[in-house]
């Protein structure tokens, strides 16, 4: 495996990510909770930063305890810090060294540039430059503005470049990284979906034996390959609960609990809807409507669980980048983030917690669904907040709006996806507005509510972007919202972006 020292740069993940696209494993770490180098480690690669190496704050491991000792690439900040720590100059540079850039120089002679063409194009994305480097660090290429943009070190399977191989823009950064994972790393190119569900298959029934397990399942993609998996592995020792909280798409509980059952799993279905719509009677504040379903999911689920006997395990399906410590921007301390998909849940069950897909990015969470063949109907899907249609609906929820808003909703899904343009949003919804407005429907004067439609571009939902839609298409559903479902005489298209503006309303 390759291990990626992490110093902070919103790249970091994407690092990873690539090299995974390679069939390498690989897992990031941050630079001050660097695990032991051992024989499974075959190179590190050091992260860029949104640190100056100048900074009092910026992070400076010793790297005398790898370099020289096993293949290391640095990238940007970790080029710079390579090049600083070992006697070099880092000084700032001027404000070309952002973008897009050629490579006029490339020693062809080094392996890390084995296969790329000259003048290739590279994305450099830094404040500092390199301006001297330490002896025996030999430039491996440059572009018009920057001198050392790739350097490394005689007698050593050192490199580091100051361009960012894993971004878009840098036309040949996979095979950069493929040079240096495979060629120089020797790396083997095994990690597959099909290798993952055979080891992880192994590796769940050692663990787990014959103890049984408890899974909730919520129709997403992630629960839903964490079933599959562990159903590959136990079999009837697992038992998936699957809860309707009554703020659910219309129609979903039952088209999901059926396409679970076809997929063989051991699936309880709870209709626990009046329970939920009456806890949230009257409350508007969106955090609190999330704090009473959330502490309604647990406690339905817990009753439920306790009727399986002797259940040990309590299975989620978090993935990697939720337990990836992440660097803190505002000092080089480590914080993990504490996202959990039912917070609360272990703590109150006493249960011990299997994450199956806890090494895994997303798009490896649906490689992994296709190897186990699970429908891409399934594996396509949208995400959808856990408190559902709580925090579509705004100010107070009520059986009647949670109707109306699965029509609208309804509506604009199937719309989307008969319409061919499903599986070219990230994510789409509609949005019951608290604001009653005049219509005429008819020769009669209505006093009907309003609803928002959205649907956004993203990757990983941190920034998104509204989608473009076909006006022809919004007129359609405009049309069918308003003729079809009652209790709605208005509907606007959502035109705002991520950030300043969020996905969801509330
Ligand atoms: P925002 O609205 O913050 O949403 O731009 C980003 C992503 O997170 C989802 N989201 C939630 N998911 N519980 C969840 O499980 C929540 O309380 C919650 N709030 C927002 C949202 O649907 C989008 O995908």
């Amino acid at each position: 495996k390759i291990l990626i020292l992490d110093f902070g740069s919103q790249y970091t993940q994407l690092i990873g990510r690539k090299i995974r696209e390679l069939n390498v494993y690989c897992e990031i770490h941050p630079f001050n909770h660097f695990p032991e180098i051992d024989e499974t480690v075959k190179g590190v690669i050091l992260s860029g930063s949104p640190f100056s190496v100048r900074d009092k704050k910026a992070p400076q491991p010793d790297l005398s305890k790898i370099k020289g000792k096993i293949p290391v690439l640095g990238i940007c900040y970790g080029a710079q810090y390579m090049a600083h720590f070992f006697g070099g100059e880092v000084a700032p540079s001027d404000s070309r060294e952002y973008g897009r850039a050629k490579l006029g120089f490339i020693d062809h002679d080094c392996p890390l540039f084995q296969d790329v063409s000259l003048h290739t194009q590279v994305w450099m994305s830094h404040g500092d430059t390199i301006t001297k480097l330490p002896e025996n660090f030999k430039v491996v290429a440059s572009t018009e503005d920057v001198n050392f943009a790739a350097y490394k070190i005689d007698n050593e399977l050192t490199y580091a470049i100051q361009f960012h191989p894993e971004v878009y823009h840098t036309t040949e950064g996979q095979q950069v990284l493929k040079n240096f994972a495979v060629d120089i790393c020797e790396c083997e190119q095994t990690w597959t979906p099909l290798s993952f569900v055979e080891a992880t298959v192994k590796e769940l029934q050692k663990k787990l034996g014959s103890d049984k397990v408890v899974l909730g399942l919520s129709g997403g993609v992630d629960s839903s390959v964490t079933a599959v998996l562990l159903n590959e592995a136990i079999g009837s020792n697992l038992t998936c609960i699957f809860v309707d909280n009554g703020l659910l798409r219309k129609d979903e509980f039952k088209n999901v609990l059926h396409s679970y059952e076809n997929m063989g799993l051991n699936v309880i279905g709870v209709d626990a809807k009046h329970k939920f719509w009456n806890d949230l009677r009257g409350i508007t504040d969106p955090e609190e409507k999330r704090k009473i379903i959330g502490r309604n999911f647990i406690e339905v689920f817990d009753a439920e669980a306790k009727k399986i006997k002797d259940v040990k395990w309590l299975a989620q399906g978090t993935i990697y980048p939720d337990v990836i410590e992440s660097v803190s921007v505002n000092g080089p301390s480590a914080t993990i983030k504490s996202h959990h998909n039912v917070g609360g849940l272990p703590e109150k069950m006493h249960l011990k917690v299997v994450e199956p897909l806890r090494l895994l990015f997303k798009d490896e969470v649906r490689r992994v669904g296709k190897a186990l063949n699970i429908k891409q109907e399934l594996l396509g899907r949208h995400p959808f907040p856990g408190p559902g249609l709580g925090i579509r609906i705004l100010s107070d929820v009520t059986p009647e709006k949670v109707r109306m808003l699965q029509e609208a909703d309804a509506i604009f899904v199937n719309g989307l996806k008969n319409w061919g343009l499903y599986d070219k949003v990230w994510q789409a919804g509609v949005i019951l507005l608290p604001i009653q407005s005049v219509g005429v429907m008819g020769d009669e004067r209505t006093y009907e509510n309003t609803v928002a439609l959205r649907a956004v571009a993203s990757t990983d939902g941190m920034t998104a972007d509204w989608v473009h839609l076909p006006y022809d298409f919004l007129a359609k559903m405009s049309n069918e919202i308003i003729n079809r479902v009652r209790g709605i005489n208005r509907v606007v298209y959502d035109i705002s972006s991520k950030p300043p503006a969020t996905i969801e309303w509330e």
